[in-house]
């Protein structure tokens, strides 16, 4: 027999990573980090340590926290033996996750790597005189970051508003992952079930079509009715909000913005249906109202499935998934969005990083999408590999 070996996740998520492994050895020559410090406040899963290890193949040092509720502790660990500085606990607790991001904060990183803009939010507060700029991956980030762009005055690249971003994570490994993840934590079908979309953006297309896909009835609300009409269009159902919280068995956020489901809605909700969300925080359903309504009779909690169901005093029950929080990145083994989806993501962070490192952009580059070019390089590199 041959030598075997045995491979960890890490392994096969960094192997599977065509992309990155490519610009790892390309950086591996120009080093376009030597001597910078990079930040980094993005989920630590096994695909984020694909992303670290390239930057460090680029001569940067790294010091890394992650978002509220996603940090995977083997994740953690990797990345320690691998001497990487990472200052993150697996918690859904605001002020434990700050203390996390003041300390990558108080090392002055020359770069940020940002996911919904926890970290340039506390940058605008207390700036330093070495911080170049970075990169923000999110909606929500670009959302939260885009009034504060006077304050900030430095590149910052939105990885969300490259079209691969786009189409590639937001529409398609969303949709998928957050279908996976409802299979994963119920391990219940989607065949002939009701299911509510709140969203109709990249994340949420991509969401309606995998549940369709999977013989589900799929129901669309969007707050805008341009894009309600295209959802329409797309063949979805487009009921007005009550009746499509009324009939949904499945009902799933994906907006960017809070307060999507409230504690008023819950003499609406159905008996038996599966609440949960896909939007970046989980304040999109609010879970702690529901929590404390005097409506509600019960609460019942599946610790290890984490599944909460929510007993009425009208004798209703409903369910909610990892309390709220991002279900393609909570419950038993979380997996989050494909590897090929984030190895084009990370291409595009990686590049973005490189670009802000050179100098090659000025303060009136704050709050803008990818540059068109790093774009056409990332989407020609991957197509090399898949021919
Ligand atoms: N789970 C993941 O892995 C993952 C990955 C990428 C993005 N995200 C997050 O998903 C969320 C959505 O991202 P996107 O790229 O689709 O955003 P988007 O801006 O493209 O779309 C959001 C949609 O929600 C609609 N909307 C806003 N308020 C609403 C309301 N009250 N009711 C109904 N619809 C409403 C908007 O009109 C818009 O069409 C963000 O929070 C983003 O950070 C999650």
């Amino acid at each position: 027999m041959d030598q075997s070996s045995s491979l960890s996740r890490m392994d096969w998520v960094a192997r599977s990573c065509r992309l990155l492994a490519a610009t790892a050895a390309e950086f591996r020559e120009t080093r376009p980090f030597e001597g910078l410090t990079i930040g980094t406040g993005i989920h630590l899963e096994p695909k984020t340590v694909a992303l670290v290890m390239t930057l460090r193949a680029g001569g940067a040092r790294l010091v890394c926290t992650g978002n509220l509720n996603s940090t995977q502790p083997e994740t953690v660990r990797y990345l320690r033996t691998q001497d990487i500085t990472v200052f993150a606990t697996q918690t859904t607790d605001a002020a434990e996750h700050g203390a996390s991001l003041d300390a990558i904060l108080a090392k002055k990183p020359d770069l940020l790597l940002d996911n919904g803009g926890d970290l340039f939010a506390r940058a605008a507060e207390r700036p330093y005189a070495n911080l170049l700029g970075g990169t923000e991956e999110t909606t929500s980030g670009r959302i939260r970051l885009l009034p504060m762009r006077d304050r900030l005055a430095m590149p910052i690249l939105v990885i969300n508003d490259s079209p691969i971003k786009q189409f590639a994570e937001n529409k398609h490994a969303v949709g998928q992952s957050l279908f996976e993840s409802y299979l994963r934590f119920t391990n219940r079908s989607t065949n002939g079930k009701r299911v509510t979309v709140f969203g109709y953006g990249a994340c949420g297309k991509g969401t309606a079509a995998s549940f369709r896909n999977a013989y589900a009835t799929v129901s669309v609300v969007d707050i805008d009715p341009v894009t309600t009409l295209e959802a329409h269009l797309d063949g979805f159902v487009t009921p007005l909000r009550e009746e499509a919280i009324r009939t949904a068995d499945i009902l799933i956020t994906v907006t960017g913005y809070p307060g999507i489901v409230t504690a008023a809605d819950l003499p609406l909700i159905k008996h038996g249906a599966i609440l949960m969300n896909g939007g970046h925080f989980p304040h999109e359903i609010n879970v702690d109202a529901f929590r404390n309504s005097p409506d509600v009779a019960g609460i019942d909690r599946y610790e290890a499935e984490q599944i909460e169901t929510i007993r009425m005093r009208d004798g209703r029950a409903f369910h909610i998934l990892g309390a709220g929080h991002m279900a393609n990145l909570a419950g038993p083994r979380p997996l989050g969005n494909t590897v090929e989806s984030m190895d084009l993501g990370f291409a595009l962070q990686a590049r973005c990083l490189e670009r802000v490192a050179k100098g090659g952009l000025g303060k009136e580059a704050c709050v803008i999408p990818v540059p068109a070019d790093i774009d056409a390089m990332v989407a020609s590199a991957y197509l090399d590999l898949a021919r």
